[in-house]
């Protein structure tokens, strides 16, 4: 049995660090690269892993190098990569990401290859052997199977924490149970101009929860109990806020499965994120559940 089932994203992540971002029909020399694991679904499940879940991923992946290194980072991080499919023609997505002492940060990305379509979403055996069904919409192929899977999770007492960022597809958004998402898709979705309304107007009576994040300000949750509270953000010295979002999803599914309270669930999470931005990079901060529940027992 696995805790976390998660699909959607992961991806390759090449950072070249220049002096200055480049300037057209010229050649420059790199101060500095390195290769880091990205994507939401897959950064979620590698801080549950971290904080002591039994998570596996699906997509599906080809025999490049760039799926094979993939699979390797996640197994490296402890995930189950069994469920994963492969077809010839299949890629992460690869991003290259250019960061300049000014601190400016540009991403050229590909997302080139065959990626999951609406009938290759696991059916309801496979999400049965997990306790929970994590999902993002990065591949906006699959909207139909999500959703589908989505309704055959929760029919089957399974609940489903998602991250929606790039769709706005009712039929999946109705099947969320855990709705978490960042304020800009929230203003989009709702277009209501305060928090604690978008809160409000993603809420309905067959949802578990809704949290809406924004940075550095924190989030906002409700769920039949509470009515729109913010948790705000821990005050920490600020490294690099790349994934804190992920890493706020992955912590908030471990809350669930550990049966923690709503506002101890975002607590946890805001956490786990804060964490996460006092290092460089996606994933290095990300903390065991030792490390995060020393800093829930050290901060207000
Ligand atoms: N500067 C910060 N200081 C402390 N905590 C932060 C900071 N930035 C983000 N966080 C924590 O991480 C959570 C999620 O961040 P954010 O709202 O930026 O996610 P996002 O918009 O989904 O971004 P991304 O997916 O790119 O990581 C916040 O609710 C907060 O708890
Ligand atoms: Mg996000």
């Amino acid at each position: 049995m696995i805790d976390i089932l998660g699909i959607g994203c992961a991806t390759v992540d090449d950072f070249l660090r220049v002096d200055v971002f480049p300037t057209k029909d010229t050649k420059q020399a790199v101060l500095g690269e390195d290769r880091q694991g990205g994507g939401l679904a897959a950064t979620a499940l590698v801080a549950a892993s971290r904080l002591g879940m039994r998570c596996a991923y699906f997509d599906m992946l080809g025999d490049d190098d760039l799926s094979r290194w993939v699979i390797a980072d996640l197994q490296n991080e402890g995930l189950d990569t069994s469920l994963i499919i492969r077809h010839p023609d299949a890629r992460p997505i690869h991003a290259v990401i250019i960061v300049a002492k000014d601190g400016s940060r540009t991403i050229l990305y590909s997302t080139a290859g065959r990626s999951v379509g609406d009938d290759d979403i696991p059916s309801l055996d496979m999400m049965t052997s997990a306790r929970l069904l994590f999902m993002d919409d990065v591949n906006t192929n699959a909207l139909g199977g999500l959703a589908r899977a989505a309704a055959d999770a929760r029919a089957a007492g399974i609940p489903v924490v998602a991250d929606l960022e790039l769709s706005h597809y009712p039929p999946l958004i109705d099947q969320i149970d855990h709705l978490i998402v960042s304020a800009r898709w929230a203003a989009e979705e709702t277009g209501r101009s305060t928090l604690p309304e978008a809160v409000e107007a993603l809420w309905s009576a067959h949802r578990a929860a809704v949290v809406v994040t924004c940075g550095s300000e924190g989030a906002w949750y409700m769920d039949a109990q509470h009515r729109p509270t913010h948790q705000p953000a821990f005050a920490i010295s600020v490294v690099d806020t790349t994934g804190c979002g992920d890493v706020f999803h992955g912590a908030y599914a471990v809350g669930l499965l550990e049966a923690l309270p709503l506002n101890e669930r975002v607590r946890l999470a805001a956490a786990a994120a804060a964490l996460k931005a006092t290092q460089l990079g996606g994933r290095p901060g990300i903390p065991t559940r030792a490390q995060v529940a020393e800093f829930l027992r050290t901060h207000d």
